[in-house]
């Protein structure tokens, strides 16, 4: 499945800066996915995409140089990366796209995966109590019904080219194979046993010798799944063969998606859930996503506190900014979940009168104790796979995408003959109240198993609007960090004044509440760690926090995109 290249495989290079004016920059380029650098910053004129591969980046900027705009490079993107980048991108798990469009309107469209329709309560709840997480983590058992092929159609209402078109460079790259980096290289072999405990039929990521960089990664089948995408469009993959590929591996494993379940999906085009921060337009995910509720009620926690004279990294602001976040996180796992299936009290728990009461109780230079919050959450630390990708273009329109199979790689279950992972999306629902999922998310009713139901995700594609123009575009995978990294990002750029880059690269923290456990990323300035233990806070060093992927635009008009340098990302532009 796999040979080695002869050709020697560029070791990611750090490029800083791009000449949108060269000879030809305005041609799409023909992309050599055996050699390829990651920029992580570029300023261009014309149009740019930051996403976790270079490869996706550069196939999102060539459909935008073939005259599509935003919405077809963000798909042409996705199918890509569901390639390039099989950890997170996908056919098999779901996301969520918020849009802006040239004349103005602001949508969302929840690709989101449901419950099977043989779903239940307590599908993960043994006889004696046991709560099997085992079985909502991984294995066949764990999935959602799939939404992305669905998503990526009711998003092709808003793109200019053909489908065949946008999906031609992932059949490509599935068909021919791409060279892997090492960062997944290393990812792959880790995942080895795994795949071969998850998998009746062994998938292309399987090998008996170890990947290394510069493999070429082959999927034979995975090409076929996207041609018949190609020919059918969504029925390609819920109905016919693929449908049929899905069912009988699903039979193979005790999973339970059926012909029906597949055939029903649809994605849900929504009104985006906005708010006013300081004169700034934020457009964020409304439910099943807690994402833009989070970021609202954080956002508004701090806006009349002047952060900004604090400074950024001070003890003053890591407080403020760490209480706002306990607070914002103990409403998630009472109040949040699929709206279509429970009354989600939005308008209440942001608006002004809410968010102020909740922070009476909160004194500077102390640590508010966790009984004074309501209970909500469970804390630990585990994989975090979800991809987030931002596109502009020059006419206007600007899309923050976020799909996930929510672990790293998923249920590690791949369809067998269709060649993609499936999700294992079912864990973000609240499978026993009390239990905390991966994330250490607990929660009750409003998240509850029931079949037909989206599973609550704290996935946070936001754009901010500065007089009714983008302004930012940006977003991140890490699970429920995500909105607490939004947030930072966000109070970074329009509090602290900070530059695109350091927004992003500079440490981030993040508190979901309980346990009362402040989490930190390296390099978070030791001072201030020393000064929060004396508040009475406890601090725990974790590895790198998301991968934030940002466009910005400059007062000239152009667009900043960049990459963050936790992951392979990469940003391109014209
Ligand atoms: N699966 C991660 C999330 O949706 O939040």
């Amino acid at each position: 499945m796999q040979k080695k290249l002869l050709l020697s495989f560029i070791f990611p290079v750090l490029l800083f800066s791009c000449n949108s004016t060269r000879k030809n920059a305005n041609r799409p380029v023909s992309i050599n996915p055996y050699q390829y650098t990651i920029q992580k910053r570029v300023t261009a004129a014309n149009g740019a995409v930051v996403s976790a591969h270079a490869l996706a980046s550069k196939t999102g900027v060539n459909i935008l140089k073939k005259g599509g705009n935003a919405f077809d490079a963000a798909i042409a993107t996705q199918f890509a990366l569901a390639v390039v980048y099989p950890n997170a991108g996908n056919l098999g798990g779901g996301g969520f796209l918020v849009g802006r469009r040239s004349n103005g309107e602001l949508i969302a469209i929840d690709y989101r995966e449901k419950a099977p329709g043989n779903a239940h309560r307590d599908m993960y709840v043994e006889a004696d109590g046991t709560a099997r997480t085992d079985k909502s983590q991984d294995g066949h058992l764990a999935s959602g019904v799939p939404g992305t092929v669905s998503g990526l159609f009711e998003s092709m209402k808003y793109a200019k080219l053909p489908v065949k078109d946008l999906i031609q460079p992932a059949i490509d790259l599935a068909e021919k194979g791409f060279a892997i980096s090492e960062r997944e290289a290393k990812a792959l072999n880790s995942l080895q046993d795994e795949l071969k405990r998850y998998n009746s039929m062994m998938p292309a990521f399987v090998k008996t010798l170890p990947w290394k960089t510069g493999d070429t990664l082959v999927q034979t089948d995975l090409a076929n799944s996207l041609k018949r995408i190609r020919d059918r469009g969504a029925a390609g993959f819920y109905e016919g063969e693929t449908a049929r590929l899905i069912v009988e591996e699903m039979k193979r494993g005790g999973g339970i998606i059926s012909y029906d379940d597949l055939k029903n999906y649809k994605a849900k085009l929504r009104a985006p859930h906005t708010f006013y921060y300081k004169g700034y337009q934020v457009v964020g995910m409304p439910m099943p996503s807690s994402g833009g509720v989070l970021l609202h009620q954080m956002m508004k926690m701090i806006e009349e506190r002047n952060i900004a004279s604090m400074g950024f990294h001070s003890l003053q602001a890591v407080q403020l900014m760490t209480e706002v976040q306990k607070r914002a996180f103990a409403d998630r796992g009472e109040y949040m979940g699929d709206a279509d299936h429970y009354k989600v009290p939005v308008d209440l728990i942001t608006s002004e009168v809410y968010l102020r009461d909740k922070m009476k109780n909160y004194v500077p230079g102390k640590a508010t104790p966790g009984t004074e919050i309501k209970p909500g959450f469970l804390q630990r630390t585990e994989s975090e796979e979800t991809t987030h990708l931002s596109v502009i273009d020059k006419e206007g329109n600007a899309v923050a995408v976020t799909t996930t199979l929510n672990n790293s790689y998923g249920s590690r279950t791949v369809v067998g003959g269709g060649g993609f992972f499936l999700n294992d999306e079912m864990d973000d629902f609240s499978i026993k109240p009390g239990v905390p999922n991966m994330y250490g998310a607990i929660g009750g009713e409003a998240n509850s198993i029931k079949p037909g139901k989206r599973m609550l995700s704290s996935m946070t594609p936001t754009l901010v609007l500065k007089d009714n123009k983008p302004y930012l575009v940006v977003g991140t995978p890490g699970g429920t960090t995500i909105p607490t990294q939004i947030f930072q990002t966000l109070v970074n750029i329009l509090e602290f004044n900070m530059s695109t880059t350091d927004a992003v690269y500079k440490p981030k923290f993040h508190h979901q509440w309980v346990p009362d456990t402040l989490q930190v990323e390296k390099g978070f300035p030791q001072p201030v760690w020393k000064g929060l233990e004396k508040m009475g806070y406890i601090l725990h060093q974790r590895s790198g926090i998301g991968r934030t992927e940002i466009i910005k635009i400059l007062p000239d008009g152009k667009f900043e995109a960049v990459a963050d340098t936790r992951g392979d990302d990469a940003a391109e532009g014209y």
